[in-house]
């Protein structure tokens, strides 16, 4: 179907952070399949994994007790200081877990109509429950009618997100990234995500963070709540959990997820025993604090030669992140940008006409920096740019 525009491009292998094409061009992948293969291409230790389960046992229902997932669900319990853990195939899915668990937190305080507020441009996923929350895309109403029960307010308002609690009866949870993604790597504001958690004892509301983008370490730490020392209610993992074989997550506190009882949720594929182990085995590489220290040494070393490298040009508004996730932000469309990348041999994403939006594998090096930031001002120097002002 015809759902996304694609690039006409096709790979046919990988290793580390480096992908080649049918014709055997080579390019630097910045893009990580959408901030999915943490770990890079055909890493040794998760292919021999793979390799060795693959002939063990690759699934087997949920109507029995799956050894790899309990194992995995009691990791990630640990890390995040949760309590229980749903599976799931997707970051949509983890996510269609988090509202039916609020919905039913809601219904246990006697609300009839509990309502959800949400962030205006934040993303979610592609399933109705997410498209609902985007009440300011029209995109989502295309699938009228959306969900009912969900408010927006904007990221980084707490002004805003008080008086919508305050206005509005039976509100039950605030659902957000604590840092947006897909809106072009738009970070909270200092003391915002404990202002939203304080708001959240106050009123009594669960505090749900989507961190299927910016877990895994992809901000120099495990979450990124943990930069804002904050404890969430609920939060949601997917994307690099298992290095690209598909997962999601849902973990919440205990008293919340008891709240699901047989029959209330569940899913075919979600927890089987081959992805558990391949996801085991990521949190052996990046549940470290080296590995952990290692993404954000150099996402700040990146940061700092992007700024150094396109600071000055003038079309260039900001460049923003934290970790590996960073953002470029144009005045104008840039999206010629991306065919110049491809011929300098890197990988972009181009986000809302005018955002660059880099999340690559978090096993980059900072010599694969260098290449990336002189690629990528080659590329920029060809596109849209006044030369001059870059030289
Ligand atoms: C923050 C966030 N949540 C949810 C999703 C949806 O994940 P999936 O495509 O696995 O359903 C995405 C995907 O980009 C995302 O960035």
């Amino acid at each position: 179907m015809n759902t996304y525009n694609k690039v006409p491009l096709s790979f046919t292998k990988g290793q580390g952070v480096w992908l080649w094409d049918d014709k055997g061009n080579r390019y630097l992948d910045t893009i990580a399949a959408l901030a999915v293969n943490i770990l890079g291409y055909n890493h040794p230790a998760l292919v021999a994994l793979m390799r060795e389960k693959v002939s063990d046992l690759i699934h087997v229902s949920n109507l029995y007790h799956i050894p790899e997932q309990e194992n995995l669900a009691v990791r990630l319990c640990n890390i995040s200081g949760l309590g229980k853990a749903f599976f799931a195939n997707s970051g949509a899915e983890a996510n269609e877990t988090a509202i039916k668990l609020a919905r039913l937190y809601g219904q246990q305080k006697g609300f009839e109509n509990p309502k959800i507020i949400s962030m205006t441009k934040g993303f979610h996923g592609r399933t109705m429950a997410m498209v609902s929350q985007y009440l300011n895309n029209p995109v989502s109403h295309q699938f009228s009618p959306l969900l009912p029960g969900i408010l927006n307010v904007p990221f980084n308002d707490i002004e805003a997100l008080e008086k919508m609690i305050v206005d509005n009866r039976e509100i039950v949870a605030i659902f957000m990234e604590p840092i947006q993604g897909e809106a072009g790597v738009i970070l909270p504001q200092p003391n915002y995500l404990q202002q939203v958690r304080q708001l959240c004892n106050r009123y009594d509301v669960l505090l749900i963070l989507d961190e299927v983008q910016t877990a895994m370490g992809r901000t120099g730490k495990f979450f990124a709540f943990e930069h804002s020392q904050i404890m969430p209610d609920i939060v949601t993992l997917a994307k690099g959990l298992a290095n690209g074989l598909p997962i999601g997550v849902c973990l919440a506190k205990n008293h919340i997820a008891d709240l699901f009882k047989p029959g209330f949720h569940g899913s075919t594929f979600g927890g089987n025993p081959f992805v558990c182990a391949i996801a085991d085995k990521v949190l052996d590489i990046i549940d470290d604090q080296d590995f952990l220290d290692k993404v954000a040494d150099t996402g700040a070393y990146l940061y700092d030669q992007l700024k150094q490298q396109l600071g000055n040009i003038g079309e260039i508004k900001t460049i923003r992140g934290v970790g590996l996730m960073i953002g470029i932000e144009f005045y104008e469309d840039c999206k010629d940008l991306q065919a110049h990348a491809l011929k300098a041999g890197i990988l972009i994403n181009i986000m809302h006409q005018n955002i660059v939006r880099i999340v690559p594998p978090l096993i980059m090096t900072k010599a694969e920096c260098d290449h990336l930031v002189l690629k990528l001002k080659a590329a920029i120097q060809s596109s849209c740019c006044d030369v001059s002002k870059i030289l």
